[in-house]
């Protein structure tokens, strides 16, 4: 008999909780197929709570999340809340919280249609992000001199700290020990011709942590090189890491490498912890209730949830039969222009499991 997991479920604004929906079929058929069964926990937290009762997330409820197996996410952000507040208030909360100190995003593009680039293959797009996920500028330090005034200054510090980036870099090195490519490099993205401190800390970490990594090669690369290799020459790339601002930036780019939004996942990853997996798009208002939102981003993250919880082969079923489906019978990733509704396509991935 298979293993039992709690799963925690936080369906979120928007479109989140159609696309969540669509990942807990194709869980339920993995669980079937694979041998392991699972409760789920809905959880509320978002934007219509926010409104109803002025709560994002109590620590309470923070404390409950960390019983859980794994957390599935769908999106957090409303149109009527003032932005930062549910972004700040439940997302970087629970990330924090948690101590998921690395946001794992795989850029992999699954059929050559989908990709903007002229001439890029799937075999050309196929990396991974270890973005910090604990750190940085998200720290929200920082302060406000002579506010209002014409004499303002605003300061926002990025505040990175020598174990939380060694964490983060032995477990870039470990990922691309393990992770299944020719490749075998790790590239540091960085800006260490500007920002002399920060940087200086990621380059001396990354320099003395590579020396345990022989095997790995490795290289340095400005974060606005980075964003002109990703259009130019993405095959160049195996596994990237980097700190939690610029991760985010290029993971966009990365998502749009890729085919959109419709297809990114992520993982907010405490190895030592609870772990949460959520498409990487926004709550896409304007969707919401149609029909329309593409499922996949989602149901990739659930794949990206099983790999984590140690039903490695059902998560690999997952993304193969998202792979087959890109490949066959899905020609747009758009919202709206895929010509399947939401629920047909996350029928067809549960049914292709
Ligand atoms: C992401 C999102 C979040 C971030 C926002 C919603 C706070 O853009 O997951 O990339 O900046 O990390
Ligand atoms: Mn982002």
């Amino acid at each position: 008999m298979g293993k039992k997991y709690n799963i925690a479920v936080i369906g979120g604004d928007g479109t989140g909780p159609e696309v969540v929906a669509e990942g807990l079929k194709v869980l339920k058929a993995a669980s079937s197929k694979f041998g392991f069964s699972y409760d789920t926990t809905m959880f509320d937290y978002g934007g219509e709570r926010y409104l109803k009762t002025g709560k994002t997330i109590t620590d309470e409820e923070l404390e409950g999340l960390k019983k859980f197996d794994a957390i599935y996410l769908g999106a957090i952000g409303h149109p009527d809340v003032k932005p930062g507040i549910l972004e700040q208030g439940i997302l970087l909360k629970i990330r924090f919280a948690l101590d998921q100190y690395i946001n794992l995003r795989p850029v992999k593009l699954y059929n050559e249609a989908y990709c903007p680039l002229k001439d890029k293959k799937p075999e050309d797009v196929d990396f991974v992000v270890v973005r910090e996920n604990s750190e940085g500028l998200y720290k929200g330090l920082g302060s406000f001199e002579n506010k209002g005034t014409k004499n303002e200054v605003a300061i926002q510090i990025s505040h990175n700290t020598r174990k939380g980036v060694e964490r983060c870099i032995r477990f870039a090195f470990e990922y691309c020990k393990k992770r299944n490519s020719k490749k075998k490099k790790l590239t540091l993205c960085g800006k260490t011709n500007v920002l002399t401190f920060a940087w200086d800390l990621w380059q001396r970490t990354f320099d003395e942590v590579k020396k345990e990594y022989p095997d790995i090669q490795t290289e340095y690369v400005n974060v606005d090189a980075t964003t002109m290799w990703f259009v130019k020459n993405p095959e160049w790339f195996d596994v990237i890491v980097t700190d939690n601002m610029f991760g985010d930036i290029i993971t966009d780019l990365g998502a749009m490498v890729q085919g959109g939004m419709g297809i990114a996942a992520g993982g907010n990853i405490n190895p030592e912890g609870v772990s949460m997996f959520e498409p990487i798009g926004g709550s896409a208002p304007k969707y919401t209730g149609k029909h329309v939102i593409n499922p996949l981003a989602g149901i990739c993250a659930l794949g990206m949830l099983l790999e984590n919880i140690g039903e490695e082969k059902a998560g690999k079923a997952v993304e193969n039969t998202v792979i087959r489906l890109v490949q066959t019978k899905i020609e747009n990733l758009s919202a709206g222009k895929m010509g399947y509704t939401t629920e047909e396509v996350g029928d067809m991935v549960a049914g292709g499991l």
